[in-house]
């Protein structure tokens, strides 16, 4: 991704590991737009911390994180004990695990590097092949992002308006995005268009982190209201809403999106709109037979009954940022933070092997990198 940093144009990845101080080093998604900032997360507790509290957040970049945390962890153990690093090694595997149930990434992204870890002999080799897995997964999601962009790349036609949900872009993976590649390589390709970024309450990564990376890469684009969508569709201003997802269902073709998805979904559906589904291999679930049984995340009431942001007018004309209360104050709220799609409103799951229909995933499973059997 390239940012303005400083006064020039840097490039950073979303996740990266800091082999010397064993530590994650994350953009802190929390405070974008407003601040850039990069940290560096000490330990493998520390990293699930800042998964669970969106540091960083989309299913792509915490897939890369829990795959570092998992390293990092593993990095930790001292002493040459096979038995108890493994011991210690599924504890770091649950911390990591439980920090976000929804997005299957982590967990495909950890399996990844424990399969690699298996051929060390010895607890140094399967702390360095841990770390090698690591550092392969990132940059497999790296590449996979860029093949979903030049297979999308295609549906960005000159002039077309164009609805996102959320943040399915860069800060949702380790670069590029899912979402976002279609735009990103149309618009290298001389292609303009325009972009609708969804607001995507309550967490509004959609007004705050979106917004932000396309206007980094000068990209035209609306904020608009989660509830304008309709509207404009009914109007004829949207032509086309590109998507990401947390977990892609590979046996029915559902889809586990940011509340608020489904709706889009049935709404471009009424207004005959294509509806598409940008994913890496690692956001497909070949597991899972039913979308009632992915696990839903249910966040803070705090989140739907404030709102987080930068505050005008503090001393200095400094941006203040802090939480707002919206709220009748003795009321309470329910959070969901996730809604599933049904593959009847899905056009098309773009993929790195190509755009595929949901239902047809199953019988493409050999190259999507599914299970040889059912
Ligand atoms: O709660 P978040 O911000 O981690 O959720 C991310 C999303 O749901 C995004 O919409 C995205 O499409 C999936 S992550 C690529």
């Amino acid at each position: 991704m390239h940012v303005q940093y400083r006064g020039r144009r840097c490039h950073f990845r979303t996740v990266d590991f800091d082999p010397a101080r064993n530590a994650v080093v994350l953009i802190d998604q929390r405070l974008l737009p407003h601040r850039f900032r990069r940290i560096r997360i000490p330990d493998h507790r520390a990293t699930a911390v800042a998964i669970r509290d969106m540091v960083v957040r989309g299913a792509g970049a915490i897939g890369a994180t829990a795959a570092y945390g998992l390293a990092q962890g593993a990095r930790e153990f001292a002493g040459d004990d096979l038995a108890a690093f493994r011991e210690h090694l599924a504890r770091v595997y649950e911390t990591l695990a439980g920090a976000r149930p929804t997005a299957v990434d982590p967990v495909n992204a950890m399996r990844q590097v424990l399969r690699a870890m298996e051929t060390g002999a010895t607890v140094a080799e399967q702390q360095r092949l841990a770390l090698e897995a690591a550092r392969r997964f990132a940059d497999e999601d790296v590449a996979h992002c860029e093949a979903i962009g030049r297979h999308g790349a295609p549906l960005i036609r000159e002039g077309v308006r164009v609805l996102t949900h959320c943040n399915a872009g860069w800060l949702a993976f380790v670069d590029v995005g899912s979402a976002t590649a279609p735009l990103y390589t149309a618009w290298a390709e001389g292609r303009r268009f325009e972009v609708f970024c969804d607001e995507t309450r309550p967490r509004c990564q959609g007004a705050s982190l979106t917004a932000w990376e396309l206007a980094q890469e000068g990209i035209p684009h609306q904020v608009i209201a989660d509830n304008a969508a309709g509207h404009l569709m009914q109007r004829g201003e949207i032509d086309l809403v590109i998507t990401g997802s947390d977990r892609v269902l590979g046996r029915t073709g559902e889809v586990a999106n940011k509340i608020g998805t489904y709706t889009k979904a049935v709404l471009a559906a009424r207004h005959g709109i294509p509806f598409y589904v940008a994913i890496p291999l690692s956001t497909i679930d070949w597991d899972l037979a039913d979308g009632r049984s992915i696990p839903i995340e249910e966040r803070s009431p705090e989140e739907v009954l404030s709102a987080w942001g930068a505050i005008e007018g503090g001393r200095g004309r400094r941006l203040r940022l802090g939480r707002v209360r919206i709220a009748n104050p003795t009321s309470t709220a329910r959070n969901p933070g996730f809604d599933v799609t049904p593959p009847e409103l899905i056009t098309g799951i773009i993929t790195p092997a190509g755009i595929f229909r949901p239902e047809e995933l199953w019988a493409h499973r050999a190259e999507l990198g599914g299970p040889a059997d059912g």
